[in-house]
């Protein structure tokens, strides 16, 4: 076992902040009333929803009446997108507009809307996995109901041009959702200046408890919900509410806008000091991604002539966790959507891997997983059949 392991792998999840896990302990003991209930416990755990939805709402600039509590950042996703189709097909419109790089959340109820009649159109991205204005422009139709754009990847980080896409949807009539898991809480996010009218947000990427997260509708906006019952959240959400994850959610939005000016500075330092170094010392690297439209804790990389999974159980072996890109679909092997739709080659695939920071980090950690890494891969390469090409 190593001594000491270093986690780079913040983009899959983040620990509890202890802030978080006090303002939580209440709601697991003396607090169990149900919010629905009138008498004081039901009051309590009601009141304590009132200050977290003011607190997601805060992070985002929304008003706390436009937060709807869901299980996390797929439930906001799936809501968003079948909530305004269900209700877009009374009107008809039936084309929905998304990208190639979105999150499985996003792409798999889309792919279920095409099952059900909808039309819906993939947007291409660039080689740094943006997606251009203009080809937003000429997808939109009269009868396009949603577009639907991520505001940050979560593979390769790269920061999409949300304000321009999201008012070019308005201008066409549409409506605009932008899956802000990964950017709330670690970029300036507001709902106002972006012109969005959905937002997912996910309460575990930013030191909040695991199975919580929130959708932003815009006020006025009518959606359906996924889930009937006793009509909680404003008859959006039905089922009794996860009042300690709200809760700790709702902290975990507080803490991180309070850090944000810190977390962008410090994060984004070692993010560059963590690019340059593999870069310098690691032949046949390459960035992936945007380099200046990039979250300030995404950095990710292709090594030619070597397998990015092998690379991430040599490194654990060696006490570093990383990843190869979305936590959720590597189980699954199969190759990144995302790089491919950013043109990548089956070698460039196979070769890479995500390192994701957090203010936990120190440039000590970052120096030792430079010096694991080049090891690792120096070994792997050894071994390839590829061997006389890189090394
Ligand atoms: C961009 C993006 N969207 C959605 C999700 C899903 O969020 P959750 O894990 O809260 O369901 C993730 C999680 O990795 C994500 O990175």
């Amino acid at each position: 076992m190593p001594a000491e392991r270093i986690y780079l792998d913040s983009a899959a999840s983040t620990p509890v902040a202890d802030e978080v896990i006090q303002e939580m302990l209440p709601y697991l003991k003396q607090q169990y009333g149900n919010p629905s209930s009138i008498h004081y416990f039901g009051r309590e755990t009601a009141r304590a929803m009132q200050l977290a939805r003011m607190r997601v709402a805060g992070l985002i600039g929304a008003r706390p009446s436009e937060i709807t509590f869901t299980s996390g950042g797929t439930e906001a996703d799936n809501l968003a997108v079948k909530g305004v189709a269900e209700y877009a097909k009374t009107l008809p419109k039936m084309h929905v507009i998304t990208s190639y790089v979105e999150h499985d959340a996003i792409i798999e109820p889309v792919r279920d809307l095409e099952r059900l009649g909808f039309r819906v159109t993939f947007l291409p991205v660039t080689a740094e996995g943006m997606v251009r204005p203009p080809d937003l422009k000429e997808a939109l139709a009269a009868d396009t109901a949603l577009v639907s754009v991520m505001h940050a990847n979560n593979e390769v980080g790269t920061v999409q041009p949300i304000k321009e896409l999201a008012k070019i949807a308005h201008d066409a009539g549409a409506l605009f959702h932008t899956d802000a898991v990964q950017a709330a809480g670690k970029m300036p996010v507001s709902v106002a200046d972006l012109g969005v009218d959905l937002l997912s947000m996910s309460s575990h990427k930013i030191n909040g408890p695991k199975g919580v997260g929130a959708l932003y509708i815009r006020s006025g906006l009518d959606i359906m919900p996924l889930i009937y019952g006793g009509g909680q959240e404003s008859a959006l959400r039905s089922g009794t509410e996860n009042v300690h994850g709200i809760v700790g959610f709702g902290k975990a939005c507080e803490l991180a806008g309070k850090r944000l000016p810190e977390y962008r500075l410090k994060v984004a330092e070692l993010r560059d000091y963590l690019i340059d170094k593999v870069l310098k010392e690691i032949q046949h690297s390459r960035l992936n991604g945007s380099r200046l439209d990039r979250l300030p804790g995404n950095a990710h990389f292709t090594f030619f002539g070597v397998n990015g999974e092998d690379l991430i159980i040599k490194m654990d072996e060696n006490g570093i966790a990383a990843s190869t890109g979305s936590a959720c679909s590597v189980k699954k092997q199969k190759p990144s959507h995302v790089l491919k739709a950013m043109g990548f080659s089956y070698e460039e695939i196979t070769g890479s891997l995500r390192m994701s920071l957090s203010l936990q980090n120190t440039k000590e950690e970052v120096d030792r997983t430079v010096q694991v890494l080049s090891e690792v891969v120096a070994e792997l390469r050894s071994l390839s059949p590829f061997k006389s090409k890189y090394v």
